[in-house]
């Protein structure tokens, strides 16, 4: 007679009707699968089941199979964040004496990572301006490994020409690695252009409801098979509710980000005639150094991130921030509603004001991620904010 504890840790494992056509995938908290013998081991070894969930779990896949589909990539990796992603990357691909080019703008932790690299591994790492093609040319004559990128710079909205990056790069016998996260696949497929691997955090337009963290990387086999022992030893895999979370978002990516574009349009538009604002960064403006790569880069829309400059005076900042009533004070980009950020307080403790002036960002540099409310209000709420500035 089996006790009722015992009883406990089993009834209810099994489906008592056939739930297989429903309309969304479930989740798949499970962290193991039941194996049904020794060669149901092998079976589950070659890749036919599934079998431990660090290493594969239905709603992973299904997130993962979106992405590659997305990116025009054979294989995609999903990871618990962002910098999940890039970690894996560089600690997978770099080791002592590999050289990495890679662009001066770059997300400042990625910068602080490859520097760990440089340090404590004697990976040799290179920074240049991108923008600046001789100069990333020049780079590429001493032997180089692999190029890292973003297309879209934070927080300047600078575009870099991964055409050309891509084709030098190959050129000297480098891979190409792309962090479009501010550009989504709405706007670019950066393998269509050359890159040989992708990155998203996925916390920003892919999650779009500022309320999941992940990450992605994506490419072609041979290198994600690279990556792999890396991808699984460092175990930075997503969870299925988040897996979930991102594919039920994921659906809706191209509406988003297509109303946040077009509302970025319309307030850098009204930004660069407001006399508050001394600069506004928007590859969508005639004023945006290059504006042009952009319309030869970029299909519906020119991203939804704008950054501005107003008077260095952070107390004034400081004001306009308090003054807002919509806009919120975020430390994350790419959700529905309209957010901001301030750069030089994100950075200021790291780098010295010097650095920051050489970086272009100054106290008044403010970032904008333009949301999908009705542009009318974002300009409203700007507007009355800003006349702490008057
Ligand atoms: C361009 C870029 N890449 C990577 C990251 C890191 O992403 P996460 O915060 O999901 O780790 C960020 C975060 O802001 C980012 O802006």
């Amino acid at each position: 007679m089996i006790h009722n504890e015992t009883k406990l840790l089993y009834t209810g494992m099994h489906l008592d009707k056939e739930a297989s056509n429903a309309e969304e995938l479930p989740i798949y908290h499970s962290t193991a699968y039941a194996l049904k013998n020794m060669d149901d081991y092998d079976h589950a070894m070659d890749g036919n089941k599934y079998f431990y969930s660090r290493c594969e779990n239905p709603n992973r896949n299904a997130l993962s199979s979106i992405i590659s589909q997305l990116e025009g990539g054979e294989v995609t990796y999903v990871c618990a964040s962002g910098m999940s992603a890039i970690s894996t990357v560089l600690f997978g691909l770099l080791s002592s004496g590999k050289r990495i080019i890679a662009h001066k703008g770059v997300y400042g932790e990625t910068l602080e990572l490859l520097g760990e690299l440089s340090k404590r591994f004697s990976v040799l790492v290179t920074y240049v301006d991108m923008k600046d093609l001789t100069a990333f040319e020049e780079a590429c004559r001493r032997s180089v490994d692999y190029v890292y990128t973003e297309v879209l710079t934070n927080p300047l909205l600078e575009v870099i020409d991964i055409d050309a990056i891509s084709r030098i790069a190959h050129a000297s016998g480098a891979k190409v690695i792309v962090d479009s996260t501010f550009t989504t696949p709405v706007i670019i497929s950066p393998i269509h252009h050359g890159a040989d691997i992708v990155i998203h955090s996925l916390t920003k337009y892919f999650g779009g409801h500022s309320d999941i963290t992940g990450g992605s990387i994506t490419g072609a086999e041979e290198i994600m098979d690279t990556l792999k022992r890396s991808y699984l030893l460092m175990g930075g895999c997503i969870d299925p509710n988040t897996a979930w979370m991102t594919v039920r978002s994921v659906r809706t990516m191209n509406l988003r980000v297509r109303k946040q574009m077009e509302n970025a349009r319309i307030v850098a538009a009204w930004l660069e005639k407001n006399p508050q604002i001394r600069k506004v960064n928007h590859p969508s403006l005639k004023s945006h150094p290059q504006h042009e790569l952009a319309v030869r880069l970029f299909k519906n829309g020119e991203g939804a991130m704008i950054s501005v400059s107003v008077e260095d005076d952070c107390d004034k900042v400081n004001r306009f921030i308090e003054q807002l009533q919509m806009i919120q004070y975020l430390g994350t980009l790419g959700g529905l509603r309209t957010s901001f950020a301030h750069p030089y307080t994100a950075f200021h403790l790291e780098f010295s004001d010097e650095e920051l002036q050489g970086m272009g960002i100054t106290k008044g540099l403010l970032r904008l991620s333009v949301g999908t409310e009705e542009a009318e209000d974002i300009i409203h709420d700007l507007e009355q904010a800003l006349e702490v500035f008057a």
